[in-house]
């Protein structure tokens, strides 16, 4: 059901962060008046950009604008160079971003990872590995496993050097295995029918457990084929096969790791768009959508960076959030068409394509802006 306004608050964030949101703004703003929607867009600070605000990574204001909101189009936080100067709990990542998942319940995280043809150079692999196409949907779990496991502490050892002890918990439940697996399985049926689960059931606890669940929740999605792979395997599969993949399901440590790597694969992580949902209340589903990618802080402010990982990820709010599958669409075809016209960010550039050419950020949002 899409409502009459679509209330979006958008936390542009650190490094690269405001260049690309302005961008997929511009974006918005242009598919909401071809589509006659009425887009409310609401800016806030997060990240450094809220420390420096007011005092803190995710600021009360910020917090509120998210929940009065019917979804979240975020950047991305963190300046590693900052980090010395605040305890590690109040640092962007974990005060804001793993706050945010948490706080809205995101615990599925879908990264389409998926190479324009017209990209194969971008992509590492050679022609014949690159096959017919890399077209990969990663289904990440996002609020469990060793981001949030507890005990999670540095205690001292007490020995004479001084060292210390990190603890890190990963802990799953049946329960949150069964409902990410059951968004994998669903996702599946709607691409190619086939679903690859990581796991690292030959060592951990956790991997025994999320192999027996996947494989009962598979009982109820007889026309996809499930298979299951170790997550080293999985990470060389990926380099040697990547054909051979449909949808990945992993857990969160897992599919922050593989994701990249899939992305890589896909000519550049500036290209990579996310969606992370909660569960539906009523028929409503809160969603938060950010590029997989972070804030770059070496190309910032230089109008270097790639914002179509931004831009992509306001169709997927268009998709997700609020069932306005050809506004998404819209969005979509216009970086296909860009794509296809030879217009090319640093991340993607090659001197050797033919009728390839370079721009910055803003020429690359405002000519999607303009294909729509
Ligand atoms: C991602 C990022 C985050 C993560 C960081 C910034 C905390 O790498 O979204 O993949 O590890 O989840
Ligand atoms: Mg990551």
């Amino acid at each position: 059901m899409t409502p009459t306004v679509l209330k979006i608050a958008a936390l542009a964030g650190d490094g690269i962060g405001p260049e690309v949101m302005r961008e997929a703004i511009q974006v918005l703003r242009v598919v909401g008046q071809k589509f006659q929607l009425t887009v409310q867009i609401t800016e806030a600070p997060v990240g450094w950009a809220g420390i420096d605000a007011a005092g803190q990574a995710l600021p009360d204001a910020t917090l509120a604008l998210c929940r009065a909101s019917d979804c979240i189009l975020f950047g991305s936080v963190g300046l590693p160079d900052r980090d010395p100067t605040i305890p590690k709990e109040q640092r962007p990542e974990r005060a804001a971003l793993l706050r945010l998942r948490k706080e809205f319940g995101l615990f599925a995280n879908l990264r389409p990872v998926k190479l324009p043809r017209e990209l194969a150079h971008a992509c590492p692999l050679t022609p014949e590995r690159q096959g017919t196409g890399i077209d990969i949907l990663v289904v990440r779990e996002l609020t469990g496993g060793m981001y949030f496991g507890q005990p999670k502490k540095t205690e001292p050892l007490g020995d004479a050097a001084g060292g210390f002890r990190a603890i890190d918990t990963m802990v799953y439940t049946t329960p949150e295995i069964e409902r990410i697996a059951h968004v994998a399985f669903r996702t599946a049926q709607l691409r190619r029918k086939k679903l690859t689960s990581i796991d690292k059931a030959n060592v951990l606890e956790n991997g025994v457990l999320w192999r027996e669940v996947v494989t009962r929740v598979a009982k109820a999605y007889p026309d996809v084929a499930l298979d299951h792979m170790f997550v080293d395997n999985g990470a060389m599969q990926l380099v040697l096969r990547p054909t051979q993949f449909d949808v990945l399901l992993c857990e969160n440590m897992f599919g922050d790791i593989l994701s990249d790597e899939a992305a890589a694969l896909a000519g550049s992580l500036g290209m990579l768009p996310s969606a992370s949902l909660g569960a539906a209340t009523g028929d409503r589903v809160f969603g938060f959508y950010e590029p997989a990618g972070g804030t770059a802080p070496d190309i910032a402010g230089k109008n270097l960076a790639n914002p179509i990982a931004q831009i992509l990820s306001a169709a997927l709010l268009l998709r997700h959030s609020f069932g306005l599958h050809d506004a998404a669409a819209a969005i979509e075809n216009a970086v296909a068409a860009v794509i296809a016209a030879g217009l090319r960010t640093g991340d993607i550039f090659s001197p050797t394509e033919p009728g390839a050419r370079r721009v910055g950020t803003r020429e690359m949002g405002a000519a999607i802006a303009a294909a729509i």
